[in-house]
């Protein structure tokens, strides 16, 4: 008798090396995946109007850090093609479904974005949303982003951040940092990524900081805004 497994590949390298930096879970994987395909209307309704501000005028041609299961392809002007920097082979499915719906153009790359598998000044627009806060080397990954954009390239972004040390949502950042990153593939609410973009060599950023306001208290603290290559 044989058998069979659902179970997809690991990212690899467009040259077939296995990529390290992100192991796909199985239960997570599928768990994520379902519950940003659940959750993605709430969440982006409490950071539509930040997003709508950092993403405007996007040009057609767009690179997407951790696209999930397709959050901001609403962003995305008409008929635009869409490279995904996407290492979870869970989200492909409803993030190709996503793009099918809304009428974008989608490849997507199974790597990491601390090392992304795109020539240097080689992109014009590259956006993220709750991504930076997973990614094992945020600093490697700005990095990367400052690499693949033309000079004056642009980099937007909506991102969850710690709190300010000595607040209540600061502590619940603290208290739930285990199970959090379990359940949510690495994820930390306790980054500082106002500093690490402000520091990362782009030519100007732009930084807003603001609050939403759900039940997941260390979720709380956003940033939103642009950084030019
Ligand atoms: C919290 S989800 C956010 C998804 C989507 N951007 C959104 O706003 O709903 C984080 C995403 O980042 C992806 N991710 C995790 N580590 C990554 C890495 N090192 N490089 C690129 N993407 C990564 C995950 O697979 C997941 O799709």
């Amino acid at each position: 008798m044989t058998t069979s497994t659902t179970r997809p590949a690991p990212a690899r390298t467009t040259r077939g090396l296995p990529l390290t930096g992100f192991v796909a879970h199985s239960a997570r994987g599928r768990f994520n995946s379902a519950f940003f395909s659940v959750m993605g209307g709430y969440l982006d309704w409490h950071m539509r109007k930040r997003k709508t501000k950092a993403f405007a005028d996007l040009p057609r041609s767009v690179v997407e850090l951790g696209s999930g299961v397709g959050a901001n392809l609403r962003y995305l002007p008409a008929g635009a093609q869409l490279i995904a920097i996407e290492p979870n082979p869970y989200m492909h499915a409803r993030l190709r479904r996503a793009a099918r719906r809304d009428g974008v153009e989608l490849e997507i790359r199974s790597v990491v974005g601390e090392r992304i598998d795109l020539p240097d000044a080689s992109a014009e627009a590259l956006i993220s949303s709750l991504v930076l806060c997973t990614v094992s080397d945020p600093a490697a990954v700005l990095a990367e982003i400052r690499r693949i954009l033309r000079p004056g390239g642009r980099f937007s972004f909506a991102e969850h951040v710690a709190a300010k040390p000595g607040t209540p949502t600061h502590w619940s950042q603290r208290m739930v940092r285990r199970p959090w990153a379990w359940v949510f593939e690495g994820c930390s609410c306790e980054r500082d990524l106002t500093s690490l973009i402000a520091s990362a060599g782009f030519t100007r950023v732009e930084i807003a900081p603001y609050r939403i306001h759900t039940p997941f208290l260390p979720f709380n603290t956003h940033i939103a805004g642009t950084a030019i290559a």
